[in-house]
């Protein structure tokens, strides 16, 4: 096979690749006594997930794991989260066995592979009872994500290489209050507000604990994304800016600086959490490298009409992924510049997610996928640029390991390096696995 990506030795020595999954897209919340999460619970609201699906099933990767990881093995690195509707059905209380149990042999099964576990703790699963008493928008969620944390790091902390808190902040608060494309489903700024600020008390209280722990590496995973206005005028150019604040600043600033950027709290500061100012210190907790997760460009234009943030969001003219996302890998060595010069400094980064859905059926046991390879071979390239500029990036994952639940779009989005098909269960690395195991896969005696 020729090379058509970049290979491993085009980075420098000990950069990480890996594939990244999450528990509820993946493992089926049907099985092993898991309680019902706030995404079973949007599941069951008619229309709210395009397919009419849910995560009960998904890729039953609780049952087949280990075939999974036979395909992650070729990587350096395995990103995958624990499920905090599985540990703790009701949200608090006593944990289940089975699945403490559970996510101890799969960290076995990752270390068996040679591979390095880097664990999220919240990608997006919250219990339903949880949910139910305000779920982030209840400031209590930090001392119930604490308690969460301690007991899973507690059964599994001790072989984890990575740990984050919490995948993409900017989703859990903004895309699940105000956009209600994400469980819990609302559109309510207020809701929103508290969720934004709520988010980041309960990332520092988990840090805090952590530490505490003893826990080593320890990081969250943010998401960006390029913002470019829809036009030139003076409108377009201000709603990019408020976006801009919103999605890329929000969160890093509040963590490497200890404020909100006011381009942003105009629209929170009279909805905000009393006293929140208080929180910024253990916001600040000091981390050990930042995941960034980068997908695409965004391009605001002003809608006066609409309630702050007044904007929509248009699509442009490049070429697009089936998500109808724009394919724009520039924005993610800007955005890695944009944190080095202007947030992280020299603290490690790496890629948590980037990747892109693409329909490609199996024929003849082969699925082929050309748009993958190349979306991949633009942003490694991205990241290379990066790294010659004087950038500390130390890994980049893959997202997807398997096509999967892809939220609010069901089993339709496709973003796996292995297709699967939901019937059978039946796995089939794409062409794309091929190609990024040949240019960075482990050699049998790494
Ligand atoms: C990210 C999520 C991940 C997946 C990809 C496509 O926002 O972290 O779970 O949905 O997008």
């Amino acid at each position: 096979m020729s090379n058509v990506l970049p290979i491993r030795a085009d980075f420098p020595p000990g950069f990480q690749f890996g594939t990244a999954t999450s528990a509820y897209q993946i493992e089926g919340q049907d099985f092993g006594g898991a309680g019902d999460s706030h995404w079973d619970a949007l599941a069951r609201r008619k229309g709210a997930i395009q397919d009419g699906s849910s995560g009960a099933v998904a890729c039953d990767h609780y049952h087949r794991f280990g075939e999974d990881l036979d395909l992650a093995a070729p990587f350096d690195a395995y990103r995958f989260s624990v499920n905090w509707s599985r540990v703790l059905p009701d949200g608090r209380g006593p944990a289940n066995p089975a699945a403490l149990d559970f996510y101890d042999r799969l960290t076995d099964a990752i270390l068996e592979r040679g591979l390095k576990p880097n664990l999220t703790l919240y990608h997006w699963d919250i219990p339903q009872a949880l949910s139910e008493l305000g779920g982030w928008r209840n400031r209590d969620v930090a001392k119930w994500f604490g308690d969460f944390t301690e007991v899973i790091i507690g059964q599994i902390g001790d072989r984890m290489t990575a740990v984050s808190t919490i995948n993409e902040p900017f989703c859990v608060a903004w895309v699940s209050h105000m956009e209600g494309a994400h469980a819990p489903g609302m559109k309510d700024v207020k809701a929103t507000a508290h969720a934004m600020h709520n988010v980041l008390l309960a990332h520092g209280e988990a840090m805090r604990r952590l530490r505490a722990m003893g826990q080593k590496n320890l990081g969250i995973v943010l998401n960006f994304e390029a913002v470019q206005a829809f036009t030139n005028s003076q409108a377009d150019l201000s709603a990019a800016v408020t976006r801009d604040a919103v999605i890329n600043r929000w969160f890093i600033e509040a963590i490497t600086k200890g404020r909100y950027p006011d381009e942003a709290l105009i629209g929170f500061e009279p909805l905000m959490p009393e006293n929140w100012q208080a929180d910024m210190e253990l916001i600040q907790a000091p981390l050990d490298w930042l995941g960034v997760n980068y997908y695409t460009i965004c391009r605001p234009a002003a809608a006066p009409d609409l309630p702050w943030p007044a904007m929509t969001l248009e699509a442009g003219p490049l070429e697009k992924t089936a998500m109808g996302w724009e394919v724009f890998p520039q924005g993610l060595k800007e955005t890695l510049k944009r944190l080095r010069t202007d947030y992280t400094g020299d603290l490690p980064l790496y890629v948590t997610e980037n990747g892109a859905a693409f329909d490609a059926n199996v024929e003849n046991g082969r699925v082929s996928d050309p748009q993958r390879t190349k979306f991949i071979d633009q942003h490694m390239r991205a990241v290379l640029a990066e790294i010659k500029e004087g950038g500390n990036i130390k890994g980049f994952y893959y997202w997807s390991l398997l096509d999967n639940f892809e939220w609010s779009y069901g089993y339709e989005q496709r973003f796996g390096l292995v297709h699967v098909e939901y019937d059978s269960q039946k796995r089939t690395p794409k062409d794309s696995y091929h190609h990024l195991v040949h240019a960075v896969g482990r050699s049998k005696s790494d």
